[in-house]
């Protein structure tokens, strides 16, 4: 038989490689977490995920030279509050962490898009992401501190609010409390689809928000299901969410591809603490090229069907996307 159809032709070099690529990768397409520390002059390793920072808000502006030169727009904040109680008033205190770090950024770089995660563990003395009653967590006591704390956010000049808490009806309430008090241009991305993981270990380490007992599987989606998402996330497009996410990333590509097939919502997939500790942890122990594996790992997400890829490597990103790999 005759060879007329030769797929190889497509592979001869990285020229046509390139020109019949399906998936490019951009740099307006990618979100820099940054975990913020209540305090002065603090920039310190964070010994669960080599290579990030901690900063404290005023030192936050020296970090973000180095994102803005990277060409990276797009940041998502986490706060570390100096205490801790019951019901998370740091999280929506006027003067917190992450209010702080918002108005530096803000004044410094205007131009930076600063996203905010919306949620208590950090600020919670108990670790879990709402209010408690007895032990389980409350989702309609837990509402309003929600919505307080996404509008504290916005009024220090936060542009997007990313509600990762996962309580009932959240969307709703955060958008109603935004619009009353004029901020209709406030988006918001929501965590809509995120499963209980054993991937967010490190970043519990980073933000010291493990829960003090139990786990977050009361209120964070079980890994064993697909079709719950599609739920999720018409719930959150029902209530008025305007960027849908899917958390974590790797494991989950089946839900990204799902989701972007069945809705028309930017689609922004969350690589996690853990995703990248795997690859630093194995880069370390010389068993793999970290620079392949996280060029490789990305292109996946956003074949996946991603819109947006929310990653603590996206300054590598940008420079191999310099650097034409
Ligand atoms: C807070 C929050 C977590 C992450 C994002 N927002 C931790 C958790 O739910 O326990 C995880 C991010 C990561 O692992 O990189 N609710
Ligand atoms: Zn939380």
């Amino acid at each position: 038989m005759e060879i007329t159809i030769r797929p190889r032709r497509l592979r001869t070099d990285p020229v046509r490689r390139a020109l019949v690529r399906e998936t490019r990768i951009n740099k307006s397409a990618l979100i820099l977490p940054l975990f913020i520390r209540e305090g002065k002059g603090i920039q310190e390793d964070i010994p669960s995920l080599e290579g990030q920072k901690r900063y404290s808000p005023d030192l936050l502006p020296y970090a973000l030279e180095t994102v803005i030169k990277a060409g990276i727009k797009n940041i998502l904040l986490f706060g570390i509050p100096l205490t801790k109680d019951g019901v998370g008033s740091g999280a929506y205190a006027e003067n917190g962490v992450v209010q702080q770090a918002v108005r530096a950024a803000k004044k410094n770089f205007p131009e930076i898009s600063v996203i905010t995660d919306v949620c208590l563990c950090e600020y919670t003395d108990h670790g879990h992401c709402g209010l408690l009653k007895g032990d389980t967590v409350d989702n309609d006591a837990t509402l309003p501190l929600l919505a307080q704390t996404a509008l504290s956010h916005v009024e220090a000049g936060a542009d997007i609010v990313a509600p990762s808490d996962m309580m009932d009806g959240r969307v709703n309430v955060i958008r109603q409390v935004l619009d009353r008090a004029g901020f209709t241009d406030k988006a918001i991305m929501s965590y809509a689809v995120k499963y209980a993981s054993a991937f967010y270990g490190p970043f519990r380490e980073a933000a010291g928000s493990a829960p003090a007992f139990g786990d977050r599987k009361s209120y964070q989606m079980d890994y064993h299901n697909g079709r719950e998402a599609v739920k999720e996330a018409g719930l959150d497009i029902a209530e008025g969410a305007d960027i849908l996410m899917v958390k974590p990333a790797l494991s989950y590509l089946d839900v990204v591809s799902d989701l972007k097939a069945r809705f028309h919502l930017p689609l922004a997939a969350y690589s996690v603490s853990g995703e990248y500790a795997m690859i630093k942890a194995a880069a370390r122990a010389g068993l793999i090229d970290e620079a392949a594996m996280v060029c490789e790992t990305a292109a996946s997400v956003f074949r996946a069907g991603a819109d947006i890829l929310i990653t603590y490597y996206a300054l590598e990103i940008a420079q191999f996307i310099d650097e034409g790999r």
